[in-house]
């Protein structure tokens, strides 16, 4: 497989599809409060996805993943399934949403606080999110994708966090994963050269405590190995001549 340089007619399916995704974000951050079931989250984020927006949520029956969103509490780092699990004061979830536009996916997470965060936890999602702007503001034609996974390591190691190694950003397009694989940690001036026309994702995975991860028996659930805290932010963004643009922006972020 090979990195895909898209079309003006892509970029542009590009962009409705990453506005879309960052319209549900915006849409389900009403939601998130305590009493409320993530599996009720992942119901109106479907219903809204496919009936209001007229989009396919990506994640389901997606390598066989039962919903149409990931909703990752607390010690989870990515990929939790939405469930019976009741929201309550203190906890933090990362909500995932990508969805399918006109043959094209739009991919963005976000962190959400039910109630007032503990201070390590406002810390821990602070620096996941700004070290995902650190990635991004790398980007540009002629950069390295070493870049980015340094300035995001560097960062976090900084402030005594960790990066989780097993997950990373990806190309994205017509299809969900695509090349290459954007890690969140690396070397300057290595791995791939980036060109105007790709698009791909920047979504650190960052944990309070030591950076291992374990998968848990039901194939699909990463969580911290010591239980620690983990934070995520992830957008979609276009690579162009002179920099970048960030396709999946939410409301408060334009
Ligand atoms: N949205 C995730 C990502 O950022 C992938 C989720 S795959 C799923 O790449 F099957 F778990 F939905
Ligand atoms: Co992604
Ligand atoms: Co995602």
């Amino acid at each position: 497989m090979t990195i895909t340089i898209k079309t003006l007619e892509e970029q542009e399916k590009m962009r409705k599809a990453g506005r879309l995704a960052a319209n549900v974000l915006d849409m389900i951050s009403d939601y998130i409060k305590p009493g409320i079931s993530t599996d009720e989250l992942d119901a109106i984020c479907h219903k809204f996805i496919t009936e209001e927006q007229k989009a396919i949520p990506a994640p389901l029956n997606y390598m066989g993943f039962p919903k149409s969103i990931c909703t990752s509490l607390n010690h989870v780092v990515c990929h939790g399934i939405p469930g019976q699990r009741v929201l309550k004061t203190g906890d933090c979830l990362n909500i995932d949403i990508t969805v399918i536009k006109d043959g094209f996916h739009g991919d963005t997470s976000r962190m959400f606080f039910v109630g007032k965060p503990s201070i390590k936890a406002k810390r821990l999602s602070d620096i996941a999110y700004k070290s995902m702007w650190l990635g991004i503001e790398q980007l540009a034609d002629g950069k390295y994708l070493g870049d980015i996974g340094h300035a995001i390591q560097s960062f976090v190691e900084k402030n005594r966090f960790s990066v989780v190694r097993e997950y990373c950003g990806h190309g994205i397009g017509s299809v969900f994963h695509e090349e290459p694989q954007v890690l969140h940690y690396g070397k300057p001036k290595t791995g791939v050269k980036l060109k105007a026309g790709m698009t791909l994702t920047i979504e650190p995975m960052v944990n309070a405590g030591k950076k291992e991860v374990k998968l848990l028996p039901d194939g699909w659930t990463v969580v911290t190995k010591d239980h620690s805290l983990s934070a995520q932010w992830e957008h979609t963004i276009l690579i162009t001549k002179d920099g970048f643009e960030v396709l999946t922006l939410g409301l408060d972020q334009r």
